[in-house]
């Protein structure tokens, strides 16, 4: 594989050689950064940095950097990237007054995403999800967790892990796949939620553990979704077949959810919005990482999920789009870090660390992905010339990028 020199950076952003576990509390707000430099990839690798001095005088390829940053790709931990179809109707009846919850009650939400999906071809679903994953690989996502639960079937559900699949064959960028059979109930179930969990357990999560189709499980614990017990159930035949919890918790109700997930030992808790000091110092005493997700929030004119609060008290949080054709149509990261800053308060270091290599804790890569070091994928951001990180969440909806290197080679 051909090597690749980036000189003339303006900033080599996210240097890391020594955080090897989640970033916390004060250190969320330290970036290390290094000007003047250069970076020399080889066979998809980073394997020197270092002041414009020193810069090597080859390569097979040669990017000037024209005094841009280098950051990093984002690294988004939570996504529902693969799915048959948009749902801006919904978004006008929310505009009308409608709230998600009574949307999804009256059969749109989730339960519209599964019949659309059910109904599509998988290869033409492949497709559809291989245009929206180059979109956020063009808008410099270097790694991203992908989730099913649009199915609720098991031939869908099957259908969606399979899509998932041949993205992780066919793209450069790192994917990690989720099984989220246990996203709503679904419709031939209605009457018999008891029977779903069931078939969930006896007949889906055998063949997905069996053909390796998910490397983690995820339950929406939520209310009018699945209870604590549900979900603690699910988690726990779940592990008995590999799989580790990352799971959806107090989005619309403080019912316990982020408990049940520490009990499990999740991975993460994501969404957050309606928490307290209680889980807050559940979540100090553990290794699950509380991942917010700032675009569901915006999107859903719901509370955003008190981050600052949870930096403040010492804890690591992730940031993640939840990108998904309901509450966050949206994986522009940039666009995520503006609305960690403005609505979280977050600095924009705290956003940045959130969304690179907390992000990639919340996916167990942080030895990959995430930052800048030696041995660590060359997947990175390199932007048009801006006068310092902050310049990002400050000019928002700006597109700042001039070019994406994923596993050492230029994205077009
Ligand atoms: O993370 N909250 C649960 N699941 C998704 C929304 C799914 C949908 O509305 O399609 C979320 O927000
Ligand atoms: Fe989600």
């Amino acid at each position: 594989m051909p090597s690749i020199l980036v000189k003339n950076i303006g900033t080599l952003c996210g240097i890391n050689e020594k955080f090897g576990g989640l970033k916390k509390g004060g250190e969320m707000a330290r970036v290390d950064q290094l000007n003047q430099a250069f970076l020399l990839c080889e066979n998809g690798q980073i394997i020197a940095y270092g002041g414009m001095d020193g810069c090597p005088d080859r390569a097979d390829n040669v990017v000037d950097a024209a005094n841009g940053h280098v950051l990093p790709g984002w690294c988004d931990s939570h996504t529902h990237l693969v799915f048959a179809a948009s749902r801006e109707e919904e978004f006008v009846y929310r505009l009308k007054g409608m709230s998600y919850a009574e949307i999804a009650e009256k059969g749109g939400g989730i339960l519209n995403s599964a019949t659309k999906l059910q109904a599509m071809d998988e290869d033409l679903l492949y497709e559809q999800s291989a245009q929206r994953l180059e979109k956020v690989i063009s808008m410099g996502t270097a790694a991203i967790e992908i989730k099913s639960g649009y199915g609720l079937t098991l031939d869908s559900e099957l259908k969606m892990l399979r899509v998932i699949r041949r993205l992780k064959e066919n793209y450069a960028v790192g994917i990690k796949a989720t099984f989220l059979g246990a996203h709503a109930i679904p419709t031939a179930y209605k009457e018999n939620r008891q029977g779903y969990i069931e078939h969930i357990i006896r007949d889906m999560l055998p063949i997905i553990a069996g053909e390796g189709l998910a490397d983690y499980m995820d339950v929406f614990c939520d209310k009018g979704f699945y209870t604590i017990e549900e979900t603690d159930l699910l988690l726990k035949t779940a592990a008995g077949f590999g799989l580790k919890p990352k799971i959806h918790a107090n989005e619309l109700a403080n019912s316990g959810g982020v408990q049940i997930g520490i009990k499990n030992n999740a991975i993460s808790v994501d969404h957050l919005e309606e928490i307290g000091n209680d889980e807050i110092e559940a979540l100090r005493q553990s290794r699950t990482i509380p991942t917010v997700l700032p675009s569901c929030s915006y999107f859903l004119g719901i509370p955003y999920a008190p981050a600052r609060k949870m930096i403040d008290a010492g804890l690591g949080i992730a940031i993640a789009s939840d990108y998904n054709p309901g509450t966050s149509p949206s994986g522009n990261l940039s666009l995520l870090m503006s609305l960690a800053c403005t609505q979280m308060k977050l600095l924009p270091e705290e956003a940045f660390n959130g969304l690179t290599h907390n992000g990639a804790c919340a996916m167990e890569w942080q030895q990959q992905y995430g930052s800048i070091g030696l041995g660590k994928t060359a997947s990175f951001i390199i932007t048009h010339k801006i006068p310092s990180l902050a310049f990002i969440p400050y000019s928002f909806g700006e597109n700042l990028i001039k070019q994406v290197v994923i596993k050492g080679r230029k994205v077009s």
